[in-house]
């Protein structure tokens, strides 16, 4: 074997050349692997008794794509074109032998290539466009030339990869190999197309099923309504539209025109960026400094949550749905047999959607059960507590935990609210204690805050992430204090949404300025469906002082009374309501407020601005380990636009210094809860950004 370079191998076997790529952790596209690939096809090229060349990596994919870590910075070495023109244009058959997953720039390489190969398990996909980016290598152009423009639209826009056999079914993949002799297998496929005097295969003068698709614009039309609402705000997903559009329209060099131009547009411009910062943001967040990445985890082979309500049932289900026996433990037999009953019928509904099979529903069912003696939970490794927010019920049962549970067992709180110190505090092994977070539905939603207790231990931090993983939650390790990360942000604009309403604002104004900027839905909109009463009490209400009140006592409750901040009709569709924009304007009044004119730019910085501040205080306490962290929880909890790479990556986007001028001119006309964090001030006056600081 003969090196070209330090991750590329070109051994001859017979007649056939294979050019091996071993670029750990996925052969992404980095100068030497592209140096590698252009240098090794030419050498076989010049090697007579080659007659065709295999190219394969090693390790666990074929090349996933660019090198990402190199966007941005100054090209070196020869160009993926120049890599690709090697192969496409070689005198002589180039296999791509895939195995994993052949994605982005890789799959484009293997488009140049006249024949691929791959085993059943692998993939195959262009997933730029979760990266806000579109296949810039001749993607967009050689893919609808193989799979068609409708399928081809269908894969960019979506990102998702298309397993091997189906693959092969549409001619993206010409055979498959055997899962375990995939080297052998394309050797013996080269050596066949040798032997059949079979063609050079260039997928560039495959014109057939783009010019089909000529004159029938519906094709795009129809994915553009599809992933409308999905993909509102972002980029990405139009342009990769255009691409393919591109290719149907115009000749294959001129659609590489198209590609090249909105490919670097994406590529230069801030949503591309932020996408590309969540994606590495995805990957940190797992990672804890100063915990082994082998210390000894507890292994967790049956769960106990405490609490059959809403919590505790979305719970549950994400430990059974992974295979992991849950037992249930309510005080009472008729919550938990309402409990129980509500979690089947979730199955039920999903079962209903084709989503899962009857036979799931009762597998699913099987490995749930309930009890009401808390002794039930004497034999699980994990327990889970999650009743209402009361520090003496909780401090209670954490007691009774600690008296039943086994040694090693972890006792978890979901709570959002407590201090977990004080709970951990009255068991005798407050290292077992940790908080697990769950968001609202917690069958569903992604985030899992895990909130390290003072005496929390290594061990116990290690299991709950990697229990988290394993139930397909994205988790962040974040510190104790009032609301975590997630909730003590959210605080910070509930506070000034409430004021701006005082000020002048409406709430349809400042959620349709929240809304605009991307998010779900804004803070007002949010109450109504989570419903105004929530937590509210007719012995405290005061409906002449808080305006709250006022509304659950007008039986404006939200959406499931039909009213709230704003009106509803049958189909939940909201409209500004005049009596409680009267109301505003009254409590205005009392509060002392003269209404003026607020400019959606000052709802956006007065939400928005304390909420990258309060992330900066978060991290001076040491309560995330990192400022991506706090991206992933905003994003991944609360429905932060991607593209807008989550508060933290957004406020260095727009400019840290802009930030602090704001946060400093905002405290001297609104008061001290705008006062900067240290942080942030020092970062400006260093200039320096959250790597340079450790963060
Ligand atoms: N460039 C640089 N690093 C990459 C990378 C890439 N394209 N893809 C993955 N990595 C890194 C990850 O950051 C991670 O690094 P750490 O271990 O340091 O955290 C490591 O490789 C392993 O990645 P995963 O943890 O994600 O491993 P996995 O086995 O779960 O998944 C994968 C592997 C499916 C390939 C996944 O990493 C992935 O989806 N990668 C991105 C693929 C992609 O988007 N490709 C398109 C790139 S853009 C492009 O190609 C533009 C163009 O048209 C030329």
């Amino acid at each position: 074997m003969a090196a070209i370079n330090d991750v590329a191998d070109l051994s001859n076997e017979g007649d056939i050349a294979v050019l091996t790529l071993n670029s750990p952790p996925v052969n992404a596209l980095s100068a030497g692997v592209r140096e590698g690939i252009h240098t090794g096809i030419e050498k076989a090229i010049a090697d007579d008794s080659v007659k065709a060349i295999v190219l394969i990596c090693d390790g666990r994919t074929f090349i996933a794509g660019a090198d990402i870590t190199e966007f941005g910075k100054a090209p070196k070495g020869p160009s993926l074109f120049d890599a690709q023109k090697m192969i496409e244009d070689a005198p002589k058959p180039v296999v791509a032998a895939i195995h994993g997953t052949a994605l982005g720039g890789g799959l484009e390489v293997a488009l140049t290539c006249h024949y691929r190969v791959a085993v059943p398990s692998a993939r195959c996909g262009l997933p730029e466009v979760n990266l806000g980016l579109l296949p810039g290598a001749g993607g967009t152009q050689r893919l609808p030339r193989i799979v068609g423009p409708e399928k081809a639209v269908q894969m960019v826009t979506s990102g998702v990869p298309m397993p091997a056999k189906q693959c092969a079914e549409v001619g993206l993949v010409d055979e498959l190999a055997g899962e375990d002799s995939l080297r052998a297998d394309a050797i013996a496929f080269a050596s066949k197309i040798v032997a059949e005097g079979r063609p050079l295969k260039k997928v560039r003068d495959s014109n057939e099923k783009v010019e089909a698709a000529r004159g029938k614009p519906e094709i795009f039309d129809n994915i553009r309504k599809a992933i409308a609402r999905k993909t509102r705000g972002f980029l990405a997903p139009e342009y990769n539209i255009q691409c393919i559009e591109a290719a149907v329209n115009l000749p294959f060099d001129e659609g590489i025109k198209v590609e090249q131009k909105l490919f670097m547009e994406l590529m230069t411009g801030p949503q591309s960026a932020a996408q590309r910062h969540v994606f590495f943001a995805e990957r940190q967040v797992w990672k804890i400094p100063g915990i082994a990445k082998d210390i000894e985890q507890i292994p967790v082979k049956k769960v106990g949550i405490i609490g059959a309500g809403t919590m505790g049932g979305g719970i549950s289900m994400n430990f059974v749905n992974a295979g992991i026996p849950v037992v249930i433990v309510e005080r009472d037999q008729a919550p938990l047999d309402k409990g129980l009953g509500v979690i089947r019928k979730n199955y039920e509904r999903t079962a209903s959607k084709g989503r899962i099979t009857a036979a799931d529903v009762e597998t699913r069912m099987g490995l749930l059960s309930g009890d009401t003696d808390m002794k039930a939970l004497a034999d699980c490794d994990l327990i889970i507590e999650a009743v209402f927010e009361n520090m003496d019920v909780k401090q209670d049962i954490f007691k009774q935990l600690d008296e039943i549970c086994k040694p090693g067992a972890i006792l978890a709180t979901n709570t959002s609210a407590l201090n977990i110190d004080e709970i951990a505090s009255v068991t005798k092994r407050p290292e077992a204690v940790i908080g697990l977070h769950f968001f609202s539905p917690a069958n569903v939603m992604r985030l899992l805050e895990v909130v390290r207790a003072d005496k929390t231990s290594d061990a116990v931090i290690a299991t709950s992430m990697a229990i988290a993983k394993k139930i397909g939650k994205i988790a962040a390790l974040v510190g104790v204090c009032p609301g975590f990360v997630g909730n003590r942000i959210l605080a910070q604009r509930q506070r000034e949404a409430n004021k701006l309403i005082m000020e002048g604002a409406m709430p349809w104004d400042v959620d349709r300025v929240l809304f605009d900027f991307g998010l779900p839905m804004g803070p007002f909109a949010m109450s109504d469906l989570a419903g105004l009463d929530l937590g509210w009490r007719k012995e405290t209400s005061n409906p002449d002082g808080v305006l709250r009140d006022r509304l659950v006592e007008l039986e404006r409750r939200g959406q499931k009374t039909g009213k709230g901040f704003y009106d509803y009709d049958e189909n939940r569709t909201a409209t500004p309501s005049k009596e409680v924009e009267d109301i505003i304007i009254e409590f205005s009044e009392k509060t002392q407020h003269t209404r003026r004119d607020v400019s959606d730019d000052e709802i956006l910085e007065r939400c928005v601005y304390p909420m990258i501040n309060e992330g900066f205080k978060i991290l001076e306490e040491g309560k995330a380990i990192r400022a991506s962290d706090i991206d992933i929880v905003w994003i991944n909890g609360y429905g932060w636009p991607v593209y807008r790479g989550g508060p933290m990556f957004y406020g260095q986007q727009i400019g840290l210094d802009k930030v602090l001028a704001k946060m400093q001119e905002f405290e001297k006309a609104h008061g001290p809860e705008f006062k900067p964090s240290a942080l942030l001030e020092r970062m400006v006056a260093e200039g320096k950004s959250y790597a340079e600081m450790g963060f």
